[in-house]
């Protein structure tokens, strides 16, 4: 089958040279497909495009009925995670310039959850496992007549890294423990737990570590570092997991 091609627009510059690329997607239509099958398209591209620009081109030049997520296309609502290559990376964040072009691009959903169609799986059992960490802070007092709960810079500086988080679920569908166990909390509930179990206004640290020491919670982290090479905020992923272990064991922040 030959490839399907879409044009870039013409350059303003002329000295600005756009160059054919081809993309093998993992396609999956349920109502047609018994399994998924790979698909070729040839995109013609500029070095300053992004994967999320050639997976446009293919949906409005080429084939309409070609499926993913996306919103801001600026990093920012984390809805287009995908494996792109075998990593695990946000499609507006991946500059074509950064990838081999040499060989086809191969672009296919995250994985360890559900498929529903092309790049898009049910991102439910993920929101499950967030929510079930109580990603929220409970105060049980009240801030004095009307004033905000103070908090030092060094105390807002202990769980800064977590509050990056933008639940694309890179790292929890990068993560081997996650593909085999749908179970396991993930990478991703956990850094939410830490956000809030580190907030020196939040009281109720306990019951978020007593709900992580369950048995598909944090000590099913193998520390394998893909959760952390897999995230797009460059959150240190593992890091995170481990502080939240190590509160488990003292049984308190
Ligand atoms: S920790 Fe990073 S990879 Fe994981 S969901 Fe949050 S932003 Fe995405
Ligand atoms: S489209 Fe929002 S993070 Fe990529």
């Amino acid at each position: 089958m030959s490839n399907a091609v879409a044009e870039a627009p013409a350059a303003a510059d002329p000295a600005i040279q756009s160059f054919l690329v081809t993309f093998t997607i993992r396609r999956f239509d349920p109502e047609k497909d018994a399994e998924p099958r790979w698909v070729d398209y040839d995109v013609e591209l500029f070095s300053t495009d992004r994967v999320l620009d050639a997976l446009h081109k293919i949906k409005w030049e080429v084939d309409g009925s070609l499926s993913f997520r996306r919103s801001c296309a600026h990093g920012i609502c984390g809805s287009d995670a995908m494996r792109i290559n075998g990593r695990n990376r946000l499609a507006c964040k991946t500059l074509i310039k950064d990838l081999d072009i040499s060989k086809p691009i191969y672009v296919e959903a995250i994985k360890g959850l559900p498929l529903e169609k092309d790049l898009i799986v049910d991102m439910e059992p993920f929101f499950a496992s967030f929510r079930e960490v109580q990603p929220f802070l409970v105060a049980n007092s009240t801030p004095e007549k009307g004033k905000e709960r103070v908090q030092s810079i060094a105390d807002r500086a202990i769980f800064d890294d977590t509050t990056k988080c933008i639940l694309c679920a890179a790292c929890t569908s990068s993560c081997p423990v996650f593909w085999t166990d749908g179970q396991y909390f993930g990478p991703a509930a956990i850094v939410n737990a830490h956000r809030f179990i580190f907030d020196s206004r939040d009281d109720n640290a306990e019951v978020r570590l007593d709900i992580l020491n369950d048995k598909e919670g944090v000590w099913r982290c193998r520390t394998t570092f893909n959760c952390s090479e897999a995230c797009p905020r460059g959150i240190e992923v593992t890091k995170a997991i481990a502080e939240v272990k190590q509160a488990v064991l003292r049984g308190r922040r």
